[in-house]
């Protein structure tokens, strides 16, 4: 057998996914996260969507890791990563992120965030901003949660800690996805409710409040001087083109593209629109 101690870092990481497949799986802030570490070059690393998990961007993976280093992760409460029952904070989540990328030995690298995942990349570009090439914000928004808005989230919680993920799902499904998608691609459709039901309801609800607590990230906009790519679906109900356009003024030289008949997971929906626009920012960062 191999010993670790002989081998340098990046035959380390090779033999660590070797024997370990996609699944690797780590100490960080004394939690265990899961990640996957795929491909070489510029690294790009995704932050998914409550309430899902890394899985949700495997055709990005799939597409990019030919040109690219790309990582995914299980943020804390999701996937495979630990779901400890305590306070979440989205802040906490860009910790955890920084620190996997001390782990992974890379210092800066381009983001990508849908959703809850942009939420915790302006808690990340906050504190660690030198350490961000560049950031694709995907269906997401920088105003805080209204009153209603934290009150729906406390109604969530209260379901969940009473019925289970799966009822987390029955209800998150159409936020989710369009009408169009829902009636004629169930493949897709049990994809996402599988990764809703595979979350502990620890995670969930320690989420909810860490997304209720989140401060307007909008004075924070006008301070984000790196390339910034912003894609929101067309029919995203959660987080509306019109919250894309707020973004888009308000960051310099940002770029909007919106995509056609997706609703919130635009990745899921439209992957080859969505991969196209990754992939053009990706190459372009990198002239
Ligand atoms: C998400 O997709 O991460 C959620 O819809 C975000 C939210 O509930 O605000």
């Amino acid at each position: 057998m191999i010993a670790n101690k002989t081998l340098d870092h990046n035959q380390a990481r090779c033999y660590e996914q070797r024997q370990e497949g996609e699944h690797v799986r780590t100490q960080i802030n004394n939690i265990t996260i899961g990640y996957s570490d795929q491909g070489t070059g510029p690294p790009i690393v995704f932050l998914h969507a409550f309430p899902l998990n890394r899985t949700m961007w495997t055709t990005q993976e799939h597409l990019l890791s030919s040109q690219f280093r790309i990582i995914t992760i299980d943020l804390r409460g999701h996937g495979e990563s630990d779901a400890p029952l305590w306070r979440y904070t989205l802040e906490q989540s860009a910790d955890d992120v920084c620190a996997l990328l001390d782990h992974l030995r890379i210092q800066r690298a381009l983001f990508v965030g849908l959703s809850m995942g942009g939420y915790i990349l302006f808690f990340l570009y906050r504190k660690y901003a030198a350490r961000v090439k560049g950031l694709i914000l995907a269906d997401t928004k920088a105003q805080a949660d209204t009153e209603e808005g934290k009150n729906g989230r406390f109604q969530l919680a209260q379901i969940a800690y009473r019925k289970g993920a799966s009822a987390i799902a029955d209800i998150m499904i159409s936020r989710l996805l369009s009408p169009a998608t829902i009636q004629t691609n169930p493949d897709l459709v049990q994809q996402v409710r599988a990764m809703i039901e595979g979350n502990q309801i620890s995670g969930i609800t320690g989420d909810l409040m860490a997304m209720a607590e989140r401060p307007d990230s909008v004075p924070l906009l006008r301070q984000i001087t790196c390339p910034t790519q912003i894609i929101v679906g067309e029919l995203d109900q959660a987080t509306p083109p019109s919250d894309a356009k707020l973004m888009a003024e308000q960051i310099s030289h940002a770029r909007l593209t919106i995509i056609p008949n997706a609703a919130h997971l635009a990745n899921l929906e439209q992957p080859e629109a969505f991969n196209q626009i990754v992939s053009a920012f990706s190459l372009n960062l990198e002239k």
